[in-house]
This record gives C-alpha cells, sequence and structure tokens, in this order.
C-alpha cells in the first residue's frame, strides 16, 4: 500500500493504463480483461486489474493534470514497479487535419511547465513517447484501420485557458492536439527508466468548436483501449 493507492504489491501488473476518469478505468476492465479484481478505490481512484488474452494488465485512474497524474505515476513505479504505462484519454484537436473521434498517438509533448519543471530548471527538456511502443501503436492502429494521427501534443496546466496565444503557437508549430498529462508521464518514465505511451481520442476541436456527443464516447474510448493494449504486448 502507498499513500494513494491501497493494492498490496502483487496486485499491480508490469503494464498499466492510466484513464483520467476512474469510472472509464471501470469500464475498459469490464470490456476488455477477465479475472478482474478492484485493487484500488483509496479517494475513488479505481483501479482494477485482470487478464488480456494471457496478459496480467492493471488499469488505473490517473486524475486530471499533471499534479495528479504524477502522485499515481510515481507511485505504480517506485512502489509497484510498473514498467509499461500507457494513458488512454481525451484531447482537443489543434489541426484542421485532426478530427472528433480520430486518435491521437503522442511522439512528444510539449509544456509551459510540468511537476519536474523544478528539477529540470533552465532545460527546455523534451519529453518523448517510447518509439517501440510508439510504433506497436501505429501498427495496431493501422491494423484496426482507425483513423490517427502521430506527432506531439501539447500538456496544458489549465482547461479553461485564459492564454489563447499560447495555443496559437502550438498550432503554428504543429502540435496536434491537447491535453493536461502526457508530458510528466513521459518526464517520470524517462527518468525511471520505463516505457510511456499517451494515445487520446479526439473529444472536441479547438477551432472548428466540434465535440464528440456523449452517445459517441464509448465507442471511440474502445478503440484507444484495444490499441493501448495490441500496443503494450505485441512490443514485450
Ligand atoms: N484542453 C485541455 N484538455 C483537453 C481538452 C482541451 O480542450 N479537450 C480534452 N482534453
Amino acid at each position: 500500500m502507498t499513500i494513494h493507492i491501497g493494492a498490496q504489491k502483487g496486485d499491480i501488473a508490469e503494464t498499466v493504463l492510466l484513464p483520467g476518469d476512474p469510472y472509464r478505468a471501470k469500464w475498459a476492465a469490464d470490456n476488455f480483461l477477465t479475472k478482474i479484481r478492484l485493487v484500488n478505490e483509496t479517494r475513488g481512484m479505481l483501479g482494477f486489474t485482470g487478464d488480456y488474452l494471457g496478459h496480467n494488465v492493471t488499469i488505473q485512474g490517473s486524475g486530471m493534470g499533471m499534479p495528479t497524474l504524477s502522485i499515481y505515476v510515481n507511485e505504480l513505479i517506485r512502489d509497484y514497479d510498473a514498467k509499461t504505462l500507457i494513458r488512454i484519454g481525451s484531447c482537443g484537436g489543434m489541426q484542421p487535419e485532426v478530427n472528433v473521434r480520430d486518435v491521437i498517438i503522442a511522439m512528444t509533448a510539449s509544456s509551459v511547465s510540468t511537476p519536474s519543471s523544478a528539477i529540470f530548471k533552465e532545460l527546455n527538456f523534451a519529453p518523448s513517447a517510447d518509439y517501440a511502443l510508439l510504433r506497436a501503436a501505429v501498427d495496431a492502429a493501422r491494423k484496426r484501420s482507425t483513423p490517427h494521427h502521430v506527432g506531439g501534443i501539447y500538456s496544458s496546466d489549465v482547461f479553461y485557458d485564459e492564454r489563447p496565444d499560447l495555443n496559437e503557437q502550438m498550432m503554428r508549430h504543429g502540435i496536434l492536439a491537447v491535453e493536461m498529462e502526457a508530458a510528466e508521464l513521459y518526464n517520470l518514465a524517462l527518468r525511471y527508466n520505463r516505457r510511456a505511451l499517451a494515445i487520446l481520442t479526439v473529444s472536441d476541436h479547438l477551432t472548428t468548436g466540434e465535440a464528440l456527443p456523449s452517445s459517441q464516447r464509448e465507442q471511440s474510448f474502445g478503440d484507444m483501449v484495444a490499441i493501448a493494449l495490441d500496443a503494450a504486448f505485441s512490443t514485450v
């Protein structure tokens, strides 16, 4: 047990999927895993461990924003020895070719700051995904014919943004989408020599204003979970 995760040490798998929303963790476990066990409910941040085609997998909510994700990922890596960590979440599209429902496979995650900024100080570190995991996710998306884009994303500290000029600079530099967690996931994985990737569904678009209707969110979320599981185990 850790301060924020009530699981026993052996209850967490080496492969962890991290949706922001704890109820999405439950949905993904119910729909993709067998032999499911609830392994964490501290603060309602549900985590489940189960079997996916003979592989042990944990699906643990990470909450919203990098400070919250950092707590869970630090404990998953340092106390439970998680080795492969894949964020599955939503994002806001930023480029004209990025459509609502598309999947984004994030090569890098830019930010204004992360919880790691305190140690990087003057360095503008470039948090990047694990290449083998990224390549496997691209293969999985192609195999499933899921429309997808591979490139940089922006991990913002705010959802209600008072600085539209920052989004404009990100768009100008080819950033595909905005979300709020991936940069710190990548920082931590690189620090502890673990594998990380963020796979995201475009739930809304910053310039067109289009948004995924709630009736279609489940289907899109399912495509992303399938890609994440396929990627996690095709490179092991
Ligand atoms: N901003 C930040 N995070 C998000 C967004 C957004 O527009 N959409 C989904 N996650």
